[in-house]
């Protein structure tokens, strides 16, 4: 038996905003409703349900004030809606919808922080400091974007991500997200750059983001678990990737993950049989590949854990 994994692991189901956001062709906005409500009711708690960015970066996520307003009209503070935010313009949108929880994203090469947010570091941080002044009530977390590898300028130094968290951390934010935006780290890089920052900033909460361009997004989990990392970012059907970030495949899946460790005993709170009904719905809705293994695997009922 593998030693001193956690007995839990918390999901965020991001596919609502990292998944669909890289979907072209425009998926209405109460199909995107229906999938969420899907995902809720297979025990999913915290999702990230839309992104209140430029209508011109994104079009996708032109409709995130009525994605917010309906699901927080029916759940209300029963789950944990938060949605990514890239300036204080977005921030004040998604406070005006009712959102109280929003990742504000900065990526460690300025070089891919200018192609996704038009923005230097220090624009950036200035951004976020902006947001934490005008709406000191909004729980902001970070999500570090290219911790592992830009897609411009290569592989990133851990000094460099630390420098980043020393910064963010400066601002008051407490959660970061570690995100492998082009799915390029494989398990040992994973493994110690969780461990490395996770032990440097003993204060701060981190999380994983992992793509699964190169089919290791299943054992970076695993490595992340093994350096203590608690909590997952994941996509239903494997959909996402950073539509500024070339060569990016999708998200680790959350069907993929959830199926790992309910064998393994680890409790998710997600219940299998209805989470593989959304991924058909998601199959059906949205113009995209999936591309989960859960997807196009023969799922044996007999198997499954309810
Ligand atoms: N929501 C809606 N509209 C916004 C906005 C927001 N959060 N931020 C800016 N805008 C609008 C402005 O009002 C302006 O509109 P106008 O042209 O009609 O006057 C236009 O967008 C440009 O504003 P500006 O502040 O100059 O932004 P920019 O052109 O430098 O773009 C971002 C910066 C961050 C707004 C834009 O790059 C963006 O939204 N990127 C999305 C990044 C993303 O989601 N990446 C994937 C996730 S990691
Ligand atoms: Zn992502």
């Amino acid at each position: 038996m593998l030693q001193n994994l956690p007995k839990k692991i918390k999901i965020v189901e991001v596919g609502p905003r990292d998944g669909f956001q890289n979907v072209k062709t425009f998926i209405p906005t109460d199909k995107k409703i229906a999938i969420i409500d899907g995902l809720i009711a297979s025990g999913l708690k915290a999702l990230e349900i839309s992104s209140f960015v430029s209508p011109k970066a994104i079009p996708q996520m032109a409709d995130a004030a009525s994605v917010c307003a309906a699901v927080l009209n029916k759940y209300g503070d029963k789950i944990e809606a938060s949605v990514l935010v890239p300036n204080l313009k977005g921030a004040q949108l998604a406070w005006e919808a009712g959102i109280r929880e929003a990742t504000c994203v900065i990526s460690v090469s300025e070089a891919h922080n200018k192609t996704n947010v038009n923005r230097t570091h220090e624009e950036s941080l200035q951004e976020l400091a902006r947001i934490k002044e005008g709406l000191p009530d909004l729980k902001m977390r970070v999500d570090l974007a290219t911790v592992f590898a830009c897609p411009f300028k290569g592989w990133v130094e851990l000094e460099a991500v630390a420098a980043m968290v020393t910064k963010v951390a400066k601002l008051g934010i407490d959660k970061v997200v570690l995100c492998d935006t082009i799915g390029v780290a494989t398990p040992d890089r994973v493994f110690n750059v969780a461990k490395s920052i996770a032990t440097r900033f003993p204060k701060l909460n981190f999380s994983l983001h992992l793509h699964d361009t190169r089919g290791v997004g299943l054992v970076n989990t695993l490595a992340g678990m093994m350096a203590g990392i608690t909590t997952y970012e994941t996509a239903v059907g494997g959909l996402g990737g950073c539509p500024f970030a070339p060569g990016a495949a999708g998200n680790t899946a959350t069907e993929d993950v959830v199926n790992m460790l309910a064998d393994m005993g680890i409790e998710t709170g997600v219940g299998m049989v209805s989470l593989l009904d959304v991924v058909k719905q998601v199959g059906s809705d949205v113009e995209a590949d999936l591309t989960s293994h859960l997807s196009k695997a023969k799922i044996f009922e007999c198997m499954m854990a309810k």
